[in-house]
């Protein structure tokens, strides 16, 4: 499949890199290519500049957000909060409508230091933002709730864990379950919440996670539903 990752950052990399490994074609998308290829340095997850990883990486191409959104029959948004709209505002309404748009941001605002708070909370989210604002878009949630090394290989976790789907398409959403099952989700470790709404839930699950990671030292944990009878 021809799948256009809006994004540079660690999980559009991680994604894209699995994508790859899995047989299918990959653009990633940028605001400006010839900045973001000027980089140098590594980045705060110690990953090479993008100009680095994608000589390594040469089956991956770079495109602006409106190459990596038309390139795709399939599009997976790995921006920044903040930056969501603006991405998909540059990826053009033409190249987004009527295609599935695997949704992985959170709306996290570091503006005041750690931990982050969120920008949209309770009564809406930034799913939902997306939704309504491209309503022929099939926004599904997903893959949000951990770390992005995680999120293509869930047996780093010692035990299986859970994984949650929001989103109003039914096909849609089975499309994106197909494709966690392709990253080793298993079938019934993957919880479909319901209708895009259920975003608040996934979403509001950060400020639980970062707090975890501050307690735990580390990124690689997960949640896993257990239930019972009362
Ligand atoms: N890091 C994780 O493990 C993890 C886990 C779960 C969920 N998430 C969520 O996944 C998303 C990506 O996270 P990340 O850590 O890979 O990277 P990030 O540092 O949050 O940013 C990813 C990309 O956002 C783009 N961006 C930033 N501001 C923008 C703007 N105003 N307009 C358009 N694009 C903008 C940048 O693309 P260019 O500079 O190339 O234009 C950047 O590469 C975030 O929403 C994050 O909360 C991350």
């Amino acid at each position: 499949m021809k799948i256009g990752i809006l994004g540079t950052g660690v999980v559009a990399q991680t994604i894209a890199e699995k994508l790859v490994s899995l047989g299918h074609q990959v653009m990633v998308g940028t605001r400006d290519k010839q900045a973001t290829l000027a980089k140098t340095g590594k980045d705060n997850f110690g990953r090479p500049p993008v100009s680095e990883w994608l000589a390594n990486n040469s089956a991956i191409n770079l495109g602006s957000c409106s190459d990596a959104a038309s390139f795709g029959e399939f599009l997976v948004n790995a921006t920044n909060g903040f930056g969501t709209l603006p991405a998909l505002e540059a990826a053009g309404r033409e190249n987004i409508d009527g295609k599935i748009l695997l949704d992985i941001s959170n709306p996290l605002d570091f503006s005041k230091g750690m931990p982050p708070s969120l920008f949209v909370s309770n009564t809406d989210s930034l799913a939902e933002q997306i939704q309504r604002k491209y309503p022929a878009v099939k926004v599904v949630k997903s893959l949000n709730t951990v770390t992005a090394s995680i999120m293509v290989n869930p047996s780093l976790l010692n035990e299986p864990t859970n994984i949650f789907l929001n989103g109003n398409d039914a096909d849609a959403k089975l499309k994106v379950k197909e494709l966690l099952k392709s990253f080793g989700w298993i079938d019934e470790d993957i919880i479909d919440m319901g209708d895009i709404t259920t975003a608040r839930g996934t979403e509001q699950y950060l400020p639980l996670w970062v707090r975890l990671w501050g307690v735990l030292q580390t990124p690689a944990f997960n949640i896993k539903i257990v239930r019972g009878k009362i």
